[in-house]
Formats: structure tokens, C-alpha cells, sequence
């Protein structure tokens, strides 16, 4: 395959960084991309039992099990399945999956956002990190997240964007044009982490993307920005028929 063949942000573009994903992550994100995973995992409510002494719980775009392993590690009555379209990816996280004795709770299976294998209702909660940025219809995923929750269960997608006001908003967007395409050209792919920081430019503001989940058929809960809307957790819940 040759490289302009690739279709970015798909599946075959994560292949390719794949081996380096998670240093490069830790680096870009200054360390905090694990923090900003696991206030997802507490809003949740996992390990409160919220949602159950047995959730079952699927992490779309799950790439290499991060968000996968918290939520196994918070709640151990939790059955996880992590889905991505990426073998390269998975690979990664079956390893890490293993290497910390979560093999029999944590599934990981290729998959679209777009058409989940899971019946209807089937989930307790689902989660999507970073990944919403990459699925090219994002109402469908969004749909398809809302079917597969059961009613009362909750989704939460946490994503990249870039701050447009306050006094720190010219300096992430200093780190997202300058150190992120480049240290991630050092590090990793040259192509991957320029699309990675217009792709983070192109995602819509919080509000509108709150919008967009609610035309999609969910309830936002909350919209919570975090160190400086540099990256923003969206909670909701399946709508209620009407
Ligand atoms: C930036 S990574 C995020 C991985 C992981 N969730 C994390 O927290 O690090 C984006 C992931 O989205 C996946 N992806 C791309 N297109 C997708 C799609 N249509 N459906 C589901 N996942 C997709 C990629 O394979 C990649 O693993």
C-alpha cells in the first residue's frame, strides 16, 4: 500500500504509529492524557456500583486498552470490550491487556463505530476516547452508541479540542501547532501527527458538539472541560422514547 492510499484517521493510519502510540501520547499530552481517562471512569460511577456489581461496558475506538484497563482496574465486577478497526492497535493492548491479568475480563474485537456488533441495550455504559475525532459519521457512531446503552446506562466521549478563549488559549494552541506536529513527526509519523493537530482544530466547539450528541438521541448530562478545554468529557444517557 502506498502511503497516500492510507485514508487518514482510519484504522490503517493508527497501524502505523501504532508501536509508538503510547509513548508519543504521554509526551504530547505532558502526562495528563491518563488523568483526563480516569475522570471518565469516575463519572461513570463504576466503582460506586452505579451502574451494577457486573457492568458491562464498551470502550469504542479503544486503540491500545488504555481507557479499557482503568475501567477494568476501577471496577472489578466489570466485563469490558474494547473494539477498534485496527489490528496494529489492538496487538498493542492484547499485550498490555495480558500483562496485567485483565485477559478475562477485558475482550478486545475489530470493529466500526459506525455499526457496532452489539444488540440493542445490550451495554451498562460505553465510552469513546479520542476517537470520535477520527469516525467519518459521527451522528451514526453517536446513534450507535445511544442503542447499545441500556436505558439509564451512560456514554461518555472524551476528546481534543482546541481553547478559543481565556489567558491559556494562545499557549495550547502554541503546544498544538508547533509542539505536536513536530515532536510528533520526531517521535512517530510526520503525516499522523500533522492530521492529528488539524484534526484537534477541526472538531467543533464543546457546545456544538454537545448539540450534535443530542440530535443524535442522547441526554448530555454534563459537559466538563478540562485543563483548559484542551480536552473536554461530554456525559449523557440514552434518551428517553417519547
Ligand atoms: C487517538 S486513538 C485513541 C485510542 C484510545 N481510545 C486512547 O484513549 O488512547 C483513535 C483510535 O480510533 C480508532 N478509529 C479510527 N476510525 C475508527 C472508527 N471508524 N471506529 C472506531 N474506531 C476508529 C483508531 O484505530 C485509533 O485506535
Amino acid at each position: 500500500m502506498t502511503e497516500s492510499l492510507v485514508p487518514l484517521g482510519s484504522g490503517q493510519m493508527f497501524d502505523r504509529i501504532a508501536a509508538r502510540y503510547d509513548t508519543v501520547n504521554r509526551v504530547l499530552s505532558l502526562g495528563l492524557d491518563q488523568r483526563w481517562r480516569r475522570r471518565v471512569v469516575r463519572a461513570l460511577g463504576l466503582a460506586k456500583g452505579e451502574l451494577g456489581e457486573h457492568p458491562r461496558v464498551l470502550d469504542v475506538a479503544t486503540g491500545t486498552g488504555d481507557l479499557a484497563i482503568e475501567i477494568a482496574r476501577a471496577c472489578t465486577g466489570a466485563s469490558v470490550v474494547g473494539l477498534d478497526p485496527s489490528p496494529g492497535m489492538l496487538a498493542i493492548a492484547e499485550k498490555k491487556v495480558g500483562k496485567r491479568g485483565l485477559g478475562g475480563r477485558i475482550t478486545l474485537v475489530e470493529g466500526d463505530a459506525q455499526a457496532l456488533p452489539q444488540g440493542n441495550c445490550e451495554m451498562d455504559a460505553a465510552t469513546i476516547a479520542f476517537g470520535i475525532r477520527n469516525v467519518p459519521d459521527r451522528p451514526k457512531a453517536l446513534r450507535e452508541l445511544a442503542r447499545v446503552v441500556r436505558p439509564g446506562g451512560k456514554i461518555a466521549v472524551l476528546e481534543l479540542g482546541e481553547p478559543r478563549k481565556g489567558p491559556l488559549a494562545a499557549m495550547a494552541r502554541f503546544h498544538a501547532h508547533y509542539f505536536v506536529p513536530k515532536i510528533g513527526a520526531l517521535l512517530s509519523g510526520k503525516r499522523e501527527y500533522a492530521y492529528l493537530q488539524k484534526s484537534v482544530a477541526a472538531f467543533p466547539p464543546a457546545d456544538e458538539f454537545a448539540r450534535i450528541m443530542r440530535d443524535a438521541g442522547l441526554r448530555v448530562l454534563e459537559v466538563l472541560p478540562m485543563t483548559f478545554g484542551v480536552c473536554t468529557m461530554y456525559l449523557a444517557t440514552p434518551a428517553e422514547e417519547s
